[in-house]
Parts: C-alpha cells; sequence; structure tokens
C-alpha cells in the first residue's frame, strides 16, 4: 500500500477525472472531496469510495494539499476562480487546454490574484518517449532539418457521444497541445524557438461521421450534416500546420480525428492507411525529428508514443533511422505521461522540484492553437476532407515515409540493455 503523502480535492468526475485518480492513488494521494455538478455522477464517485460534495467552501474547509480540475475547459477559468476565492494560496493543478481562448481575461486576472502554484496538466510534456527522441538529437550532434508530430485517432464514436467537440479551436483543440509540447522540448534543449515561423500550408478538415441513428448528433445544433441518419461535424476531422523556423527548420503538426494517418513509419506503423470509426483502440502518435550529423550523414529520430502494438499499455518506442533505413530500435520505453507528469507536479506542490508546466506555457500554446485555427478556418484550401494540407505538401510526406526501410537483422534493444530482445 503506498503511504498517503498529499490530499486533493478535485472538481469534475467525468473521463479524465477517473484516470487523475488511478494515478494520484497510486503516488500517495488521497482525493477528500470531489466537487461535481451533474448529481447522476455522484453514484460513480461515492463507487470510487470519494465524497461528493456541493460547495467550494467545503471542500476547502478540509485543507486540501492541492485541487485538481477536471472539468470541461469550457468552465475552468470559471472553476479556478472559485477555488482561487476561498483558498488564495491553495497549489492547483488544471487539465489542459488552460481554458476556452474566450475566456483569457478571467483567467489571467485570477492567475494575477491567485498566490499559489499552478500547474498545467500537459502531460507529454512529461513524455519518457519525447526525451529519448531529443536526446538521441543531443548526442548525436544532429541539426534538426524537420520536425513532424503527428497524433492522430478515430474519434468518431466519441464524437456521436457529443464528446470532445470543439467549435472554437476545431480539430486544433483536441492533440494541439501535446502536438505543441513536443515540439517545445526539442527547443528547450536546443535553446532555439521550434514554435515561432512562417507557415506555408494550414487545414483544418470536416469529418463526416457514419452509423450516426440514434445518436445525440443527429440534427442536433453540432450537426451540420442535415440528412437524417447522416452527422457532419465541421473542423473536427483533423488539423494540419507547416511552418519554417528562423533558422529554417521546417515544423509539420498534424492530427486527424478521422483516423487518417499522415507519416506511417515502421516499425508501428498501423496496418491500414486509415483508423476506421469502429476502432476506438489504435492510435498513432509520433514525435520525429529529420536532422543532419556532423559528418553529414542524414538521420530521423522517431519516438512512437504508447499504446503500441505488442507492447502494453504505457510503454512507447523509438527508432533511429540513417539515411531512413533503421539503425537501432529500442524498446519498450516505460512512458505512462500522465504518471510521471504527476510525480513532477507533486515534487513542485512539494516544493522540491520546478514546475513542469506553469500556466504561461499553457496559455502560448493555447495562443497559437486559436491563431493557427482561425488562419484555417479562412484558408479557402483546395479541400478534400480526405488530406490534410495541400496535395503538394500530401504527396512530399507519402513520398519521405515511403523512404523508411527496415532491414531484417535489426535487433530490439531494452533501454539500457544493448541487444537484447524484449
Ligand atoms: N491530459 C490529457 O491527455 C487529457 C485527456 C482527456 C481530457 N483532457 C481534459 O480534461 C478535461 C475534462 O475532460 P473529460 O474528457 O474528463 O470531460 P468529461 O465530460 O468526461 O468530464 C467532465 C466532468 O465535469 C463535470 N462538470 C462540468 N462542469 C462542472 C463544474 N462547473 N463543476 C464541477 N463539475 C463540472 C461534468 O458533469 C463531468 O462529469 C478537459 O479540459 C479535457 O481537455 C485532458
Amino acid at each position: 500500500m503506498v503511504a498517503v503523502l498529499l490530499t486533493c480535492a478535485r472538481v469534475g468526475f467525468g473521463a479524465i477525472a477517473r484516470i487523475h485518480e488511478d494515478a494520484l492513488r497510486g503516488l500517495g494521494v488521497r482525493t477528500v472531496a470531489v466537487i461535481e455538478t451533474d448529481p447522476a455522477r455522484h453514484d460513480a464517485v461515492r463507487g470510487a469510495g470519494l465524497t461528493p460534495v456541493a460547495e467550494y467552501a467545503e471542500a476547502a474547509a478540509m485543507r486540501p494539499d492541492f485541487w485538481d480540475i477536471c472539468t470541461p475547459t469550457g468552465c475552468h477559468a470559471e472553476v479556478l476562480q472559485e477555488i482561487s476565492g476561498c483558498a488564495p494560496e491553495a497549489p492547483v493543478v488544471i487539465e489542459k487546454p488552460i481554458c476556452d481562448h474566450a475566456d483569457l481575461v478571467k483567467l489571467r486576472s485570477t492567475l494575477e490574484r491567485h498566490r499559489g502554484p499552478i500547474v498545467v496538466n500537459e502531460n507529454y510534456s512529461s513524455s519518457a518517449v519525447t526525451a529519448a527522441v531529443i536526446e538521441h538529437v543531443m548526442r548525436r550532434g544532429l541539426t534538426p532539418t524537420k520536425v513532424v508530430v503527428e497524433m492522430t485517432k478515430n474519434r468518431g464514436r466519441d464524437y456521436l457521444a457529443g464528446r470532445f467537440i470543439d467549435p472554437a479551436l476545431g480539430a486544433f483543440g483536441y492533440e494541439g497541445t501535446h502536438l505543441i509540447a513536443a515540439v517545445a522540448a526539442l527547443g528547450d534543449a536546443r535553446g532555439q524557438d521550434y514554435l515561432d515561423g512562417t507557415i506555408d500550408d494550414i487545414d483544418v478538415d470536416n469529418v463526416a461521421l457514419t452509423g450516426a441513428d440514434g445518436s445525440v448528433l443527429d440534427g442536433s445544433r453540432w450537426d451540420t450534416d442535415h440528412a437524417e441518419g447522416r452527422v457532419g461535424l465541421s473542423h473536427q476531422g483533423g488539423a494540419f500546420v507547416g511552418y519554417r523556423t528562423p533558422s529554417g527548420c521546417e515544423v509539420e503538426l498534424y492530427t486527424s480525428l478521422s483516423g487518417i494517418v499522415g507519416y506511417p513509419c515502421p516499425p508501428y506503423a498501423p496496418a491500414a492507411a486509415r483508423i476506421e470509426q469502429s476502432d476506438a483502440v489504435t492510435r498513432y502518435r509520433i514525435f520525429r525529428v529529420d536532422g543532419t550529423a556532423p559528418d553529414g550523414v542524414a538521420h530521423q529520430i522517431v519516438g512512437f508514443y504508447e499504446p503500441l502494438p505488442g507492447l502494453d499499455r504505457g510503454q512507447g518506442a523509438l527508432a533511429v533511422y540513417r539515411e531512413w533505413e533503421l539503425a537501432e530500435h529500442i524498446a519498450p520505453v516505460d512512458d505512462d505521461t500522465m504518471t510521471r507528469h504527476f510525480r513532477r507536479t507533486l515534487d513542485h506542490i512539494a516544493g522540491r522540484g520546478p514546475n513542469p508546466f506553469p500556466p504561461e506555457r499553457a496559455l502560448r500554446a493555447l495562443g497559437l492553437l486559436h491563431r493557427w485555427a482561425t488562419a484555417a478556418k479562412s484558408e479557402p484550401g483546395d479541400d478534400s476532407d480526405e488530406v490534410l494540407g495541400r496535395s503538394d505538401t500530401a504527396a512530399t510526406r507519402a513520398r519521405e515515409c515511403a523512404r523508411f526501410r527496415v532491414p531484417a537483422d535489426v535487433p530490439v534493444q531494452r533501454p539500457g540493455l544493448q541487444g537484447a530482445r524484449p
């Protein structure tokens, strides 16, 4: 049994709250109160062995060591204001994205007043896969020429259940902050800003959902396809931005929520080019840095985020290519990003470490996503909902991916255990 080291009060008890509860419990945190506005969820709160309370003051009276905001993004600013009103010095963990762009003024005014530490739960900023990619880039002295981050899954079923629809940021709203976190980490390591650049191509696509009969969305205000039994969602199918940094590095951030795989890379590329709506399990998430070594040899370092076929949940992998040929395959890379990020968060709250993701970083990410989402909406585009970006961008993407080769004799290495098969 893990000793109780800290206590917390949680606001919101939906999908992510349960993941928080498990991860934090494993790290010795006891949840003393849960504020959840939907009474229908109170049984679930009690079922998890927790206590629902109605008022912020009631939770504050229990003097939790920190608060944990797990409500939908649209009420983060309001919830933080409530917490700050009754516990102005309390440490607070807030889910990403930090708030809706429309609530920035309200959020900033609370941030200015609040005296306790605030950590944004941008869990990918604590990813071991991200760190491993960057470590290989640095160790080999690579000068990055191209950076790709892709996060793809089919969100069809979630959409039909009414979840994850973001009218403001569109498809940039879901994985957008995670895409940015990987690029920002590379920038931190190299002392350069990889988030600023001249945009070359930008696109947001729509999604058509199948089998929508009886779904909450058919005919609802979200449904842009007015035909009965079908649902089309505007700007929720996928998002892409390609830009060139001042140092000349190309950056491509890609997220398809209709399951269209953009940058298939062996050995973990999904078998098909598209993750189907019926498949709620498969995800394809990579962080690829192409760079040139001091001897002029081109490398491609590819980190694969979990879940991966053949590995357990929480396990990622790394592949190092020389001139597009696999040279090293390292797996598994233990990468439970949520637990890793909470560990750093709790260290910060306990005064033992720096803030792993302060609000300023999250606000910058939000600003970028808002700028890109606005630009993409006004872009006329080509514009097929089956391809993210211009057709020449997509052709280059496909040509590059076709170059990856995997020789038969590359052994899988465990991290720190050269040459062994897992
Ligand atoms: N870090 C990650 O990887 C990750 C993954 C998924 C979701 N999220 C974020 O977590 C947040 C919550 O997402 P979710 O999927 O758990 O949503 P959800 O809809 O499943 O759960 C939200 C819960 O909050 C409750 N709620 C709403 N307003 C409230 C209020 N004012 N006070 C108290 N309770 C309230 C709802 O009734 C619901 O039970 C979002 O900001 C989302 O972006 C982060």
